[in-house]
């Protein structure tokens, strides 16, 4: 039988459009990397599923998007519908005659996209056959037992198959195909090898060689051009499916990535300097006035201190208004994603201000998903202790009410002695009691099943943060990600992000890097490290990116544990702002959204669609001699540094200084040594392009 687990629906995908005269399909497969198993929350997901309304805007019904049909999820993921496009009824009609299942149907998103789903199972008997050619005309190798690769060649072929009918079925419109991750790149091999009519990108959102080395003890960036990739790949296992990766790479009109930073790994990995970077984008949500967002940041970190309360009881002696909660979240990679340098500077930070009696508390919350049984107990008891104190609370002020109420109409003045009754008094008492405990609150709120193993409790072990009364840093380590029908926390992952003060991602390996976008779109002032493509593009484009709440670790020239003490010491900084400052800056924070937003990222997309076009087809445009020479200018435009410090700029002031130019790649990577000459990364072609279309 073919096995499907792990595979969800939208996992790799595609779309089409048409554009001026000539006009046609993207291909927008896509996976996910590394020990990751829920495809809905990683970076990947976030790009797909947030670009979708900036390119239906501009494509409409010819955007589509392919990937496999996961049958568990379709059915509430997907409307049905039938392909008004005459080529892609044809092509899919093709494609099912030979028992290959298909669903072609709308994606229910934020604008609603066209999908078309393959059954991979129903492919499966074309596997042997596909694997054979795969290695007769591209000389890819893949080992029987990998089901991944085998689900990837199978959709690889499927994306070809459907490409080929569609641009054999019409001949009046173009067809741009853009393949994203290694998991996708066999339809771009094929229509290289095939010689499709397809003008094809392939984006790589990281690679994957340099996510399993940064991953080990490498000294990774300084090692790039010294690494012997076939060797590297082949120790590790995965030399089949670097194979794919440098084949897609090669094989199309225009290769992207989506930072300066992968951009300089992939020249090196993979061996093509990038054309160019497509930066991830969101789509921001505008309140029409700020004090809105700052309104739920109060709602959310009520609940969150709602939470605190309960797991925190019998050791609960800090004070709210003095509380600042700090966290880092995303996939458990424990070195790649700076946990470790988190929880050491936390440690640091404790030191500090334990040292200078800090009246101020850090709850610091670590969530990555770790393989666990379920809630602890412990942590389901002191959420039920809270709840009934909270409710007995809420019974005695009731009753207190109806008392005062009672004397006061009888004409009587109402006695303080007079409002608890004894009853009210045994059952306080009772709640009260029912909160002591002898144990300290726990680091963890789940049943781990590695607990000896797991290396975020190993590490709170050795540097001994254990909740202790007299902490100032306290840490709760979720081992699993926010939802809102969590029965602990109860909070999504946005309204978590709404209610913190200060996101911490220390990343020594991050392509890009979401999380603290998220955190910058919903004015959340966040700690990022110049390793990450984020942090960089940051760099890139704000003079001093602290100003707007927005702290760049420097990994890259300082040693590990200099890093750690600058860490400890944004926090440490960030501990002693007063409450008007901490708004301030949120509002400035905030104030970046503009430069995130995929109304902006997507231009560098376009630009990139009308790049392949222009390879693939340099007849068909009347500048055909395109090489971008005189169409640079050389923008050095960056945000300025707010106006007012630490009040709030006015909104747009500061906008205006920033350029779309910036946007694209940059001309080096400052820092990163052993760095010859003509191995910068010059400006690509794409940053010569003007905004097309
Ligand atoms: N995320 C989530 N729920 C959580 C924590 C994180 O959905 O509880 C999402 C988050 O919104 C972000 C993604 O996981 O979009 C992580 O993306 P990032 O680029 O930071 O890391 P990647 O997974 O690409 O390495
Ligand atoms: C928002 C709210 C204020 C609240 C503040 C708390 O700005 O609008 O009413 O006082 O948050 O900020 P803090 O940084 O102390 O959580």
């Amino acid at each position: 039988a073919y096995h499907l687990d792990g595979i969800h629906m939208l996992r790799l995908m595609s779309w089409t459009y048409s554009v001026l005269r000539l006009a046609g399909l993207i291909w927008h497969p896509y996976s996910n990397n590394l020990k990751h198993n829920n495809d809905q929350e990683c970076g990947i997901y976030t790009v797909i599923k947030t670009k979708v309304p900036v390119t239906v805007q501009e494509y409409g019904d010819r955007y589509h998007l392919t990937g496999p049909w996961n049958r568990f999820s379709a059915h509430v993921e997907v409307e049905e519908i039938e392909p008004e496009s005459p080529a892609i009824e044809a092509a899919i009609r093709t494609i099912t005659e030979q028992g290959i299942q298909v669903l072609y149907g709308r994606w229910l998103i934020d604008g609603a996209p066209r999908v078309v789903l393959f059954d991979i199972g129903s492919a499966a008997y074309k596997l042997d056959e596909w694997k054979g050619d795969l290695w007769r005309v591209a000389g890819i190798p893949s080992p029987p037992h990998d089901i991944e690769t085998n689900d990837a060649i199978i959709l690889g072929y499927l994306n070809a198959w459907l490409l080929d009918e569609v641009a054999k079925n019409d001949t009046e419109h173009a067809i741009i195909a853009q393949f994203h991750e290694w998991q996708a790149g066999i339809g771009a091999v094929l229509c290289n090898k095939r010689k499709l009519d397809v003008a094809t990108i392939f984006t790589t959102h990281a690679t994957l060689l340099g996510r399993y080395l940064c991953a080990g003890n490498v000294d990774f960036y300084n090692n790039l051009r010294h690494f012997n990739v076939d060797e590297e790949a082949g120790k590790r296992g995965i030399y089949h499916r670097y194979c794919i990766e440098r084949a897609a790479t090669h094989c199309v009109d225009v290769f992207t990535t989506v930072s300066n930073i992968t951009a300089y790994e992939a020249e090196f990995l993979l061996k093509r300097k990038p054309d160019g970077v497509l930066p991830n984008g969101l789509n921001v949500v505008k309140f029409s006035a700020t004090h809105e967002f700052q309104n739920l940041h109060q709602v959310a970190k009520e609940r969150i201190n709602h939470f605190v309360r309960g797991h925190f009881y019998g050791h609960y002696n800090f004070d709210m208004e003095k509380t600042l909660y700090f966290f880092t979240a995303g996939r458990y990679e424990y070195r790649n994603k700076g946990i470790d340098m988190y929880i050491e500077s936390l440690a640091r930070l404790n030191s500090r201000l334990k040292a200078c009696n800090s009246p101020v508390t850090v709850v610091a919350f670590i969530i990555a998903p770790a393989k666990v049984n379920s809630f602890t107990v412990e942590t389901l008891k002191g959420q039920a202790l809270i709840k009934q104190l909270e409710g007995s609370v809420e019974d005695v002020s009731a009753r207190i009410g109806k008392r005062i109420f009672e004397m006061a109409a009888r004409g009587h003045e109402p006695q303080a002695e007079d409002l608890l009754t004894e009853q009210d008094r045994i059952l306080l008492k009772r709640r009260v009691f029912a909160l002591k405990r002898d144990s300290l609150p726990p680091i963890v709120t789940h049943n781990m099943v590695d607990d000896h193993e797991d290396p975020v409790l190993g590490q709170l072990r050795a540097v001994r943060l254990f909740n202790n009364d007299d902490d100032r840093v306290k840490v709760v380590f979720h081992p699993e990600f926010l939802n809102a029908n969590n029965p602990v926390m109860g909070l999504d992952y946005e309204e978590f992000i709404r209610g913190t003060h200060l996101g911490v991602f220390p990343s020594w390996y991050e392509p890009w890097g979401y999380t603290p976008a998220e955190c910058t779109v919903m004015g959340v002032p966040s700690v990022t490290t110049n390793l990450s493509g984020f942090g960089c593009f940051m760099e890139d484009n704000i003079v001093n990116p602290e100003d707007y709440g927005i702290y760049i670790v420097d990994r890259r020239l300082k040693s590990a544990d200099e890093s750690m003490d600058q860490l400890a010491g944004f926090m440490f900084d960030f501990c002693q702002k007063t409450r008007r400052q901490r708004i301030n800056q949120r509002n400035r924070t905030e104030r970046l959204s503009d430069i995130l937003d995929w109304k902006r990222m997507g231009i560098e997309y376009m630009k990139a669609r009308q790049c392949a076009l222009r390879r693939c087809y340099p007849d068909a445009f009347d500048d055909a001699d395109f090489s971008g020479e005189n169409e640079a200018e050389d923008h050095h435009g960056k945000l300025s540094r707010p106006q007012s410090i630490p009040g709030t700029p006015r909104m747009g002031d500061d906008l205006a200084t920033y350029d779309l130019a910036a946007l694209s790649i940059s001309s080096e990577l400052p820092g990163i040594k052993d760095q010859d000459e003509d191995n910068d990364l010059r400006p690509p072609i794409l940053l010569k392009m003007k905004s097309p279309l």
